[in-house]
């Protein structure tokens, strides 16, 4: 029976830390050449410069996933994001493979206000006051393992943020048509993505109720679960929370025929506003599409928008606020931490191991796998909810 990682980060060696960053990368760069193509380095694309630069391979949580489990050489997958991709790639990848997360503190804010306890009861819940309709939830790859495995067992998917519409879209068409068969969904944590995602869709803001996980009955009536086709459990990313209409009307009275693109995360008011919304991976596209003088706010996290502007030097890209948008969970890998997992590695030893358990697994593995079997990926650059 494999265990559970601790969520507690041991103080790694004083050494670490007191080495020059410049140091650390000539080191880093050693400790990957011992270790050859056993080791392979995923970076995040909110991870800092010096943490990407590091890595073998850069991309968002799924893209990152998915190449895990392509990685087969390799016998450690040293995970540079936060502890739900990590588990991710392990569900993904293969037995023999160990995949290591730098600092065991960096978890996601928002993956944690949700618990694989509270979604069950949210379901049973939902289930007796709407007189058993079939509610289906659809889970966002930012979720423990535990949460997956009680949405695969519940005939539910998981989403990312580049393929929720289609999975909301599988979810509600007709079991006969090979869909969900759902009359209505539970979308899991995030508020905002679904929310966005239903007025994409074209329904109105009646469609959705906020599920309140400390609330008996999520602080839903009858009446209201009867009303909804979405019930939102009520999390979001303090990230993508922090950007406001104020913000997008501010860059446009200052940069004149600037395009503002924000991630599905950030409220519905600012995506409204927004020219355009997208995934990490859409929002990294349309800027690789857009020609020489385009002027860009971009609505999500400011390393990205930073390392964006410095590649596209041709265009003018900035954050959409003026205060940087941090995630300070993704802060917390670090060329310190990195090098202390490595050196571990050359030395045999592995530290800071993510195993989702085995049951877990399999059960995490159906929702995900129900997700990825869902084709037709629509790009959301192309539109926005109006
Ligand atoms: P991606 O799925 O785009 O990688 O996003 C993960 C995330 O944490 C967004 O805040
Ligand atoms: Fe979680 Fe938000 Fe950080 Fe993404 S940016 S990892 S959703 S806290």
């Amino acid at each position: 029976m494999q265990h559970k990682t601790p969520r507690y980060q041991v103080r790694i060696p004083d050494k670490y830390l007191r080495t020059s960053a410049a140091e650390l990368g000539r080191l880093a760069a050693e400790l990957k050449a011992r270790l050859g193509s056993d080791l392979c380095i995923l970076g995040h694309h909110y991870q800092s410069d010096e943490v990407i630069e590091l890595a073998d391979l850069a991309g968002d949580s799924l893209k990152l996933s998915q190449l895990a489990a392509q990685q087969d050489q390799a016998r450690y997958i040293v995970f540079c994001g936060v502890h739900f991709m990590a588990e991710s790639a392990d569900i993904l990848s293969s037995d023999e493979q160990v995949v290591i997360l730098p600092n065991a503190q960096a978890g996601c804010n928002m993956a944690d206000m949700a618990d694989a306890d509270g979604v069950a009861a949210a379901l049973d819940e939902l289930s007796a006051i709407s007189g058993d309709a079939r509610i289906v939830p659809i889970t966002y790859v930012n979720s423990s393992a535990a949460i997956k495995a009680v949405t695969g067992r519940a005939g539910g998917a998981c989403c990312t943020s580049s393929n929720v519409r289609n999975v909301f879209e599988w979810a509600l068409a007709p079991k006969a048509a090979g869909g969900g068969g759902a009359e209505k969904i539970l979308c899991v944590p995030d508020q905002h993505l679904g929310r966005n995602t239903a007025a994409a869709m074209g329904y109105g803001d009646d469609a959705c109720a906020i599920y309140d996980p400390d609330l008996p009955n999520g602080g839903l009536s009858a009446d209201d679960v009867a009303r909804a086709t979405f019930l939102l459990w009520k999390g979001f990313c303090y990230v993508h929370q922090r950007f406001t209409p104020a913000h997008v009307k501010a860059v446009r009275r200052r940069h004149a025929g600037i395009r503002v693109i924000v991630h599905p995360e950030c409220p519905r008011e600012v995506v409204r506003l927004a020219d355009a919304a997208g995934s990490t991976e859409q929002i990294i596209r349309a800027i690789q599409q857009a020609p020489a003088g385009s002027k860009w706010a971009i609505g999500t996290e400011s390393n990205l928008v930073n390392r964006l502007a410095k590649r596209y030097g041709d265009q003018f890209i900035r954050v959409l606020s003026d205060a940087p948008a941090l995630c300070m969970t993704m802060h917390l890998i670090n060329l310190p931490h990195v090098v202390w997992v490595l050196d571990n590695l050359a030395e045999g030893r592995v530290v800071n191991q993510v195993t989702v358990e085995t049951d877990e697994a399999r059960d995490a593995k159906l929702a995900l796998d129900r997700m990825i079997a869902i084709k037709a990926v629509r790009d959301v650059t192309k539109g926005k909810p109006d």
